[in-house]
């Protein structure tokens, strides 16, 4: 058993929408209790220090803050070399950006050394937890699993199914997309702590045959993920609308094929209607919320109140490389401003929840991770007001926790992150 004291932070609903004030909940000198890798109780210090065996070791965090790792709903780890790609939109971004670097992943040693880093890199953010696109490659699966099995991480990943509108060396087809990737589900999902999303790129470069093969491997899997994009772009939105002229909207395009259900998870949702809402809401899907690729590709604005009004799950996601950092603070902090231009607010405690329990219940994962329930897996960030001269300056004139929290959000970078765990053992950096 191990205890670490520090000021603990979790979301037991969404702070935005429930009434109840745990919601948020806030132990000031709190302690985390873990044992076997899971979350054994959280609290007051005083009072559970007592209850406490007397061979528990205790991780003095004291002065540091306490949250459930964080979770990142969408990203790409075969994009992280094109971070911050210069001045194209979507499609043109595409073709300039990612497909070449997408290209290098034939080779299966590319591959490792990338998802390496890239786990290296999540961990060193703070996250914990991740729901990765590979390539068209199916070693590019692999190698993110092995990456994430190494460090014990909870993640689920798909090769990226893709034979149209693309360049011909990424192309696979809808026999081979979809015996891969069977393959893949076989040997992954369910193994460890990891999981297997179906990953048709999105309904431009997949054939209607290719679709159609995502859906039977969908029907055959009820338990793996789908996980695709949506609605991004706008002139995405109007090339869909003339390749599928008999769908009334984009998200009909992917229902029509059965890849709209529960454990489905669509990137950026940004320009719907309210029937699309209802109706993701009502099959079960789920939106990535990615802010930072959503300003930098210059794609739109994410509407989270009509969203979380048509009752649909939502978590933050990266979506590096089109997004412009690893760090769900950071990508909290964006999408703040992207509420604000729309004249609503994101204080902290909702951030915290879009970053946690929100996107495990995306991934259908909240009976497992998101918060400090008892029995949950214990992984967690000590994060360190201290990390930055202005981060402590900032934190030491807040008069709340939550205020403190909002100034961490908004100026934080990898050095506020004192250490990341994972089922309770410490991942990275030092303890306190
Ligand atoms: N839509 C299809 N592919 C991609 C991708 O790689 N990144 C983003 N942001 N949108 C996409
Ligand atoms: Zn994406």
């Amino acid at each position: 058993m191990r205890a670490l004291r520090a000021s603990v932070l979790h979301c037991v609903a969404d702070p935005g929408e429930a009434s109840d004030p745990r919601a948020f909940e806030c132990f000031e000198d709190g302690l985390l209790v873990v044992e076997g890798g899971h979350v054994a109780d959280v609290g007051p210090a005083d009072a559970l220090l007592s209850k406490l065996p007397s061979d528990a070791e205790i991780v003095d965090c004291s002065g540091k803050l306490i949250v459930p790792g964080f979770i990142d709903c969408h990203v790409h780890f075969p994009q992280l070399d094109i971070i911050g790609s210069f001045g194209a939109q979507l499609l043109d971004w595409l073709n300039q950006y990612a497909y070449p670097v997408e290209m290098k992943f034939a080779d299966p040693d590319h591959a490792r050394d990338v998802a390496r880093a890239f786990v290296d890199e999540l961990l060193r953010n703070g996250t914990t937890s991740a729901l990765v696109f590979g390539t068209v490659h199916a070693h590019s699966a692999d190698a993110i699993f092995e990456a994430a099995n190494a460090r014990g991480m909870r993640v689920v990943a798909g090769k990226v199914l893709m034979d149209s509108n693309c360049p011909e060396a990424l192309r696979d087809d809808p026999e081979s997309g979809y015996a891969e990737s069977k393959v893949l589900i076989e040997r992954w999902h369910g193994n460890g702590r990891l999981g297997y999303a179906i990953t048709p790129r999105f309904a431009l470069t997949s054939s209607r045959e290719q679709l159609e093969s995502a859906g039977r491997l969908a029907s055959e899997y009820p338990d793996v993920w789908i996980h695709t994009h949506l609605a991004e772009n706008h002139d995405e939105v109007e090339e869909i609308a003339r390749q599928f002229p008999d769908s009334r909207s984009y998200l009909d395009v992917y229902d029509r094929y059965g890849l709209l259900r529960e454990r489905a998870v669509f990137a950026h949702c940004l320009h719907m209607d309210d029937e699309d809402r209802s109706r993701m809401a009502g099959k079960g899907g789920a939106a990535a919320f990615c802010p930072t690729s959503n300003l930098f590709l210059g794609s739109g604005l994410f509407d989270l109140p009509a969203i979380r009004a048509a009752g649909i799950r939502c978590g933050l996601g990266t979506d590096v490389g089109g997004g412009t950092s690893l760090s769900l603070l950071a990508t909290a902090s964006e999408a703040y401003k992207v509420l604000h231009l729309q004249e609503h607010a994101l204080p902290a405690s909702r951030a915290l929840y879009l970053a946690t329990l929100g996107a495990a219940e995306a991934l259908y994962l909240d009976d497992k991770i998101g918060n400090f329930e008892t029995g949950k897996e214990a992984d967690f960030v000590v994060l360190d007001f201290e990390g930055s001269e202005l981060t402590a300056r900032r934190t030491a004139a807040a008069e709340s926790i939550e205020e403190k929290l909002f100034a961490l959000m908004t100026l934080a970078d990898d050095r506020n992150v004192a250490s990341t765990w994972i089922l309770g053992e410490r991942a990275t950096g030092t303890a306190s």
